[in-house]
């Protein structure tokens, strides 16, 4: 699965550009707060019209403060799956069920720097884990393969039967690195620049598909 982030793409004109990543399996859509990240995007009113505009799944990677407090709220609008920090969240199985409860699918998301052992547990009540490939805040980022180890973890997790959720890679994703993210076993991409700093989106997508397929 492919899912093109907005973060790179015209904030001026976000309903145009939904239009144009035809063929992406979730749009993901990065919400920042300037305490849990460096940088502030867009928070629920934006996503709430962007909801209104297209019919592609949305993806809500919220790089927030206190998600016990806010993450609802996307999940009642409408969002499809909705993925919070483990290193910001008070009570992480709280969220995923209250998550459920309201209709959206539950993330959970680790830093490059946050190792994978201690979530096991807590990843039970998820749907998704996100991986991030480089420190969360900004697009454009080179992609950090150290991570593919906790990749590769949680995927054998899954194949054994361990944990049931998809794997989802954040970050530095293009031509080359899906081939390693896709090796390791990643179920879903986010890529950002490498689709909207493309002439044509829809393309984009497909060649990343591709090579997420070899
Ligand atoms: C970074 C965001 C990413 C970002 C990825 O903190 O979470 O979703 O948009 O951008 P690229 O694909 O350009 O690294
Ligand atoms: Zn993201």
């Amino acid at each position: 699965m492919i899912a093109p982030s907005i973060l790179s793409a015209d904030f001026a004109r976000l309903a145009d550009e939904l239009a144009r990543i035809v063929g992406a399996d979730w749009v993901h859509v990065d919400v920042m707060d300037a305490h849990f990240v460096p940088n502030l995007t867009l928070g629920l009113p934006v996503v709430e019209a962007l909801l209104k505009v297209t019919d592609i799944p949305m993806d809500c990677h919220l790089m927030i403060d206190d998600p016990d407090r806010w993450a609802i709220g996307y999940a009642e609008a409408g969002a499809y799956n909705v993925t919070v920090h483990a290193e910001a969240a008070g009570d992480p199985v709280k969220l995923a069920k209250d998550l459920r409860a309201a209709g959206a699918k539950a993330g959970l998301s680790i830093k490059p720097g946050t190792p994978l052992e201690p979530w096991i547990d807590v990843l039970k009540h998820y749907d998704t884990l996100l991986v991030m490939s480089v420190e969360p805040g900004f697009g454009g980022q080179s992609f950090m393969p150290e991570v593919l180890d906790k990749v590769r973890q949680a995927r054998g997790l899954v194949d054994t039967g361990h944990l049931n959720l998809l794997v989802e890679i954040d970050g530095g994703i293009n031509s080359e690195t899906i081939e390693l993210a896709a090796d390791a076993g990643v179920d879903c991409f986010v890529a950002g620049s490498a689709v909207y700093n493309a002439d044509d989106p829809g393309k984009a997508i497909s060649a990343l598909r591709d090579r997420a397929a070899r």
